[in-house]
């Protein structure tokens, strides 16, 4: 058998429900010559049994055995070191590593000579959008969040005309405009909802436009794109971030949803809301800091509760897309194909992955971290 060995874990992560690897999927790479073990009960989180994967052709084995001789290993969460020891030497993990939170992760995965492959290192170009994990995650995320929300409310979110009266639609600001918020918006509008939206990243105007929505941007202080490398978003000078403060105060006040979405890659996540802000929302308005997990952008946001604040329901999952499991695995899945897939060679049976993608993602190999970000 020459062809590459391919194990998925079971996910250890505590409330992670996801699964690196679908029938579908495990099928693709069986197509491609590899042979694919699962670990017993890998796909309960997601509706997957093991009769699934051995129907799609993988061996269903128990913990002991199931990383014996793996040249690869897929998972959401990157597993401990010690989980990986019967790999074979040198095997690549392709997963989620955290890697600027998780920083002795890498180590360990140096020390072990594994080859540590982080998927949310992946470059934001057009040939790699199908490989892009953090994109597919945060889409589902987006619309998850106003959800959650939409039940926390105590009222509906579209206008209706009842015999009883009039039901007035809930007024819904995004904050932050990247993945998530844009599928924020999208869903809200489906909802029924009057949408606004407001980032620092000054192309996203015209995106809220032509969802339906309302931009809400400061417009006083000059020379703003807020953009920096890879199309993410830099931190805002002193002068911006009070105007923006000021705008966002006078909206927000008048808003029944907030969603909150805004990242800065490497660091904690800003701060938008303050409880000051809170404090002048109605009673029963629901914020979802989708931002939780990285800091928060909202002051008193708890992952996994809704906090009650000036009578402000405040959320937020420290894991939203663990809460649409079967549907974020799937497209985990397929990201983590699409990616080995693109660099497979069926003749020689091997993967030579490119540089432009391969040292951006790659964060150990031959026993030392060897990213350019983490050094
Ligand atoms: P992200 O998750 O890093 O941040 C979410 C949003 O928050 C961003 O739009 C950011 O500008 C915004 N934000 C940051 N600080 C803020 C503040 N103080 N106030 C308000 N908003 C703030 O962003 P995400 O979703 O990862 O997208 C980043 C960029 O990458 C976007 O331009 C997106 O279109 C692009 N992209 C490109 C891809 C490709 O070509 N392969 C794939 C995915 C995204």
């Amino acid at each position: 058998m020459g062809g590459l060995r391919i194990a998925v874990l079971k996910e250890r992560a505590e409330g992670e429900t996801r699964v690196a690897a679908t029938p579908e999927t495990v099928k693709k790479f069986i197509g491609l010559g590899a042979s694919f073990a699962v670990e017993e009960g890998a796909g309960s989180g997601a509706s997957i049994s093991d009769t699934d994967y051995a129907a799609a052709g993988a061996e269903v084995l128990p913990i002991d055995k199931v990383v014996a001789d793996a040249d690869i290993v897929l998972a959401v969460q990157a597993p401990d070191v010690a989980a990986l020891a019967d790999a074979k030497p040198g095997a690549r993990v392709a997963a989620t590593f955290d890697p600027f939170r998780e920083t002795s992760r890498a180590k360990a995965y140096a020390e072990a000579g594994l080859e540590a492959l982080s998927m949310e290192f992946m470059p934001r170009i057009t040939r790699a959008q199908s490989m892009d994990v953090l994109s597919s995650q945060s889409n589902l995320a987006g619309y998850k969040a106003v959800l959650a929300a939409a039940d926390q409310y105590g009222r509906a979110f579209p206008m209706m005309m009842t015999a009883a009266g009039t039901v007035s639609a809930a007024k819904c600001f995004v904050m932050g405009v990247g993945v998530a918020g844009l599928q924020a918006i999208a869903t809200a509008r489906r909802l029924g909802a009057q949408v606004s939206a407001t980032d620092v990243r000054s192309a996203t105007k015209e995106q809220i436009m032509s969802l339906g929505a309302k931009p809400i941007f400061v417009e006083s202080v000059e020379g703003i794109e807020g953009e920096g490398s890879g199309g993410y978003a830099t931190e805002m000078s002193e002068e911006y971030q009070k105007a923006q403060a000021e705008l966002v105060s006078a909206h927000i006040a008048k808003q029944d949803i907030v969603i909150t979405t805004a990242l800065i890659p490497g660091r904690a996540a800003p701060r938008l809301i303050t409880d000051a802000q809170i404090a002048t929302m109605r009673p029963g308005s629901v914020i979802f800091d989708l931002a939780v997990a990285q800091g928060g952008n909202v002051e008193g946001s708890v992952a996994d509760q809704v906090v009650e604040q000036h009578g402000v329901f405040i959320m937020g999952y420290s894991n939203t897309p663990a809460h649409l499991s079967a549907d974020a695995s799937a497209l985990f899945s397929r990201n983590l194909f699409n990616f080995l897939s693109a660099f497979w060679d069926k003749e020689t049976g091997k993967v030579e992955l490119d540089e432009e993608i391969g040292d951006a993602v790659r964060l150990t190999k031959g026993g030392a971290i060897v990213n350019e970000r983490l050094k």
